[in-house]
């Protein structure tokens, strides 16, 4: 019996097996395909329109080494209005036959005619000796678009002026208006001399603001010009650079910049700004943009927009009709 049960084993496996042996090696067979296939190669597709220009040809000689800049002396004069100097050091013409409205991007505009590094814009001048202001407490900080500050600068002692100002000589615009402590404090003790004269109503309408908070000014102004004004995205950007600096470019950035409005009335036709024009450099302030500055300061005449400088340089820009670049470069021993 036990013999028998083998026996039938063997005889069942047998007849399983040589049924299977064609799907087997049919696998076998198909598993060998795969195996000697050559590694795909990835193509891309023929380009399905002619491009309309012939390739730019490769260059058939390696460029030639851009040769060391001369050195070039630097006079400026800035009561004459004249800027640089070219290589032989003869003066350059401030800004000639150059349109009012050209778009700021640098003074490198106003010298026409010379290859650019024949020249040194006051831009540059300026950057150096801003570098020094950072080493020298007793230069103001000058902020503009060729001078800016970084996205994480931040003013170290900022207050929050509806809570600070005395309501009886200012109204802050809005509760979340902050401004440098110092700068704060002056601006306090001027609305305080301004009342004792009978002028008040005054109005902070903006202070201190963030990059990210300048960047949403900006947008907003282009998408204004784009929309009311129906300007391409280009010359909206062209146009609102005059009247709101780039995020870093801004005065607000620093904390020692206030926009001064009357509510309800167009600033430059009162008596306040006529006051603020006289007197905010007993202050420690300036009237930052003014009309015929614009051609260093970058920015359309705002005279509602005051700086704290501290009374030193504030006294001696009123004296000399100076600017803040300009006052810059003279410290700096540009004059
Ligand atoms: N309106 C001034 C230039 C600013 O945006 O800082
Ligand atoms: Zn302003």
């Amino acid at each position: 019996m036990f013999l028998a049960s083998i026996a039938l084993i063997v005889v069942l496996f047998s007849i399983s097996y040589s049924i299977s042996a064609p799907y087997r090696e049919a696998r076998i067979a198909d598993a060998k395909r795969f195996e000697n296939l050559p590694t795909p190669v990835t193509q891309t597709a023929p380009a399905t329109v002619e491009p309309t220009q012939a390739a730019t040809p490769e260059p058939t000689a390696a460029p030639q080494a851009t040769a060391e800049p001369t050195s070039i002396p630097i006079v400026i004069d800035l009561t004459k209005n004249e800027y640089a100097t070219n290589q032989s050091g003869a003066l350059l013409p401030a800004a000639p036959d150059v349109p009012e409205d050209i778009p700021y991007e640098g003074f490198q505009e106003t010298i026409v005619g010379m290859p650019q590094e024949t020249y040194i814009t006051i831009d540059d001048i300026l950057y150096e000796s801003n570098e020094r202001s950072a080493l020298n407490d007793s230069l103001p900080l000058l902020v503009n678009s060729a001078h800016r500050l970084s996205e994480d600068w931040k003013p170290a002692d900022l207050v929050f002026m509806a809570e600070y100002c005395p309501s009886t000589l200012m109204r802050i615009k809005g509760a979340q208006i902050q401004g440098d402590r110092a700068a704060v404090d002056a601006l306090i003790e001027m609305f305080s001399q301004a009342a004792s004269e009978g002028v008040s109503g005054w109005q902070v309408s903006a202070g201190y603001r963030s990059w990210a908070y300048q960047q949403s000014v900006f947008n907003d102004q282009v998408y204004e010009y784009q929309k009311l004004e129906s300007l391409s995205y280009a010359k909206a950007i062209e146009k609102a650079r005059q009247y709101v600096a780039e995020p870093g470019a801004s005065e607000h950035h620093t904390g020692l910049a206030f926009d001064i409005t009357v509510p309800g009335r167009t600033f430059a036709s009162t008596e306040q700004c006529k006051w603020l024009a006289a007197n905010c450099w007993k202050f420690g302030f300036i009237v930052r943009y003014a009309e015929d500055k614009v051609r260093l300061t970058g920015i359309a005449a705002e005279p509602w927009h005051i700086r704290y400088v501290g009374l030193d340089a504030a006294d001696m820009m009123a004296e000399n009709n100076w600017c803040l670049e300009e006052y810059i470069a003279a410290m700096s021993g540009g004059l």
